[in-house]
Order: C-alpha cells, then structure tokens, then sequence
C-alpha cells in the first residue's frame, strides 16, 4: 500500500543510538547546574530533610566536604539557604556579619575557592513569623522589608558572595540591591533575580527544610498568581531595568511556558527553579516504584533547559552529574 505514496520517514534518525546522539538538540551537562544548600547552625551537622530524600540540612565545618565531589563533577555554583539559630521579627540573622549564611559563604570560599558561591538574599528563614520581610497590624510591609535586604546582601558581598539572588519578590528591591552594593564598593557583584516568582504550593518541602513556613497568612501579596504569563514579562523588565544581571523562573517544571516567553523576549542569561515540590515528588513516586527516579529526573531537567533555561537550580545537580558523567 506504500508503494504510491511519499511518507517522511521520521523514524530513520532514530534507529541508533550514535544516530540519536547525533541529532539532540539539546544536551545537559553539569555546567548548567546551580546545587542550592541549606546551611544550619552548629558542628557536625548532616540532616536529611524528611520530605526530600538526599537533601541535607548541613552545619559549615560539613559544607566544603560536601560540595568538593560536586566541583570534581563540573557543577560550578552553589546556592546557599541559612537557617539560624534564633529567629526574630527583624530577621536579623539576615544581615548579622557572624550570620550563618555569612560564615558559610567565607569558609566555602576559602576551602573551595574555585566555586562559585551564590547568596539567596531573602528573611523568610529567619524570621520568627516565617514572612519574608517586616509585618506590620498583617500586612507585610515592602520600602522597610526591602532596606533590610540590601543589608543582607551587603553582608553577604563582605563575607566574599559571588553573586546576590533576591528572593522575596517585593518591589524595588534589585535597584534597592544594586545601589547599596555599588555604594559598599561591589560594582561588579552580579544579581541573579527571581524575577517571576510564583506563590506556588510546590515550595512545601523547602519550607521544611529551611523551617520557614509562614505562621500566618501567606505569599500571595507579593509572589505571583500561577495563572499570569504577561506579568511575568513585566516583572522581568523591571528587574532588568533595576540592574539585574540573570533573571529566574520559578518554579520551573510547571512553569515551563514562562520558561519559554522569556527565553524569546530577552536575551539575559535564564534560569530555571526545579524547587523542591518537583524534586520531592520524583524521589517520592521513585521510592514507590511507580516510575524510573533517574529517567524521571534527566526528562524534567532536559525540558527545562529545552524551555530555554541556560542554568538549573535543582536538587538532583549531583545525582545528575554522575549520570551525565557516568559515574
Ligand atoms: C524564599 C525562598 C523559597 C524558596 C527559595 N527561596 C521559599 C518560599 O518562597 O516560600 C523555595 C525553593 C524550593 O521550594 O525549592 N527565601
């Protein structure tokens, strides 16, 4: 029946594996991952988080350990999460220069002076209310959450951060950021911005971790309604127009169109958020047998990129390096 009629033969490129290899248009590799940590008070400390299974809750002395076998597998950067050991209703534990953040980001650079060592600049993890900046009578209040962020990231650049990722999503603050950095002589200190940051429910196991569940309340006045694409382009331009240097997606697996928009309309380098929600359910469905954990997770990762993330926050950075490199 064939004999009459032209059919593509799409099939043809995919007959081999060295064919297959040959025509991906999109490739991953460990360079594109950034390895977010979450930097606990005290000694010794190596913590699993309950709800996500390979993440650890890590003192500073156990950080360089952890993160030396990262950099032998290519990936260049870490993210770094505080949780304090006392939290207020000013976050101090923020912009405190013998922070917990702070000490990290000094001894990671000294013992591993070849990685490149971001800073989450947000309070929700150290404030005693769970809210990421100042609440007055319910509200939480932007100009004076946002001066105590520039102090955050002011102390952080002291500690020898190599880049500042505001996360809290209030207005202002990357120019706020920008000018205070200039101002303490960092000029050339890179902002990446959580530029669209959704109030998502896939944040659930971070809040674990980091024990920053809000008390109260919720996100929604500052981060962004899930169902807005539009918004998320104009949050990128005010961002960009305020002096950020990456812009980010986050979540990024279910917000994979944004993704894409982005990608299309600027031409910053874009990174992707695969938050901890994305991760946990992989390791959860994985655990269950329900579906292979490793392809699962090579699939999500390579659609983000494929959206057109240049750089992948995730969890699974080390397990998918060693995919990747084959060890
Ligand atoms: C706020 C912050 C959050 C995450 C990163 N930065 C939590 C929130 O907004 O509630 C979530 C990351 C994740 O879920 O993996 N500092």
């Amino acid at each position: 029946m064939f004999e009459d009629i032209q059919i593509d033969r799409h099939r043809r490129l995919r007959m081999k594996g060295r064919l297959r290899d040959m025509v991906r248009e999109t490739i991953l590799t460990p360079n594109d991952f950034i390895w977010p940590l979450f930097v606990v008070a005290g000694r010794d400390v190596r913590r699993e988080v309950p709800s996500m299974p390979g993440v650890y809750n890590l003192s500073v002395d156990r950080l360089a350990g952890e993160v030396e076998p990262a950099v032998a597998l290519g990936i260049p950067a870490v993210l770094l999460f505080g949780i304090p050991e006392k939290k207020d209703e000013q976050g101090s534990g923020a912009y405190d220069p013998e922070g917990v953040v702070q000490q990290a980001i000094g001894e990671l650079k000294r013992r591993v002076p070849e990685l490149i060592v971001i800073a989450d600049c947000c309070l929700c993890e150290y404030t005693s209310h769970g809210h990421c900046g100042v609440v007055r009578e319910g509200e939480i209040v932007n100009d004076e959450s946002v001066e105590l962020l520039t102090r955050a990231a002011v102390a952080q650049a002291e500690a020898g951060a190599d880049m500042i990722a505001p996360s809290d999503m209030f207005d202002g603050r990357v120019a706020a950021i920008r000018a205070a950095l200039d101002e303490a002589g960092f000029v050339q200190l890179p902002i990446l911005s959580y530029a669209a940051k959704y109030a998502s429910a896939f944040y659930g196991p971070f809040r674990d971790a980091a024990q920053s569940t809000p008390a109260f309340g919720d996100r929604r006045s500052h981060q962004m309604d899930p169902p807005n694409v539009r918004e998320a382009m104009r949050e990128i331009e005010t961002d960009l127009d305020e002096g950020a240097d990456i812009i980010m997606i986050k979540p990024a697996l279910a917000y994979l169109d944004v993704l894409r928009a982005a990608r299309d309309r600027y031409d910053v380098p874009l990174a992707g958020y695969n938050v901890s929600g994305e991760y946990a359910m992989v390791k959860a469905a994985a655990r269950n047998g329900w579906l292979d954990g490793d392809r699962a997770m090579m699939e999500i990762l390579t659609a983000i990129k494929r959206a057109g993330a240049d750089l992948i926050l995730t969890y699974h950075a080390v397990e998918a390096a060693r995919l990747l490199k084959g060890k």
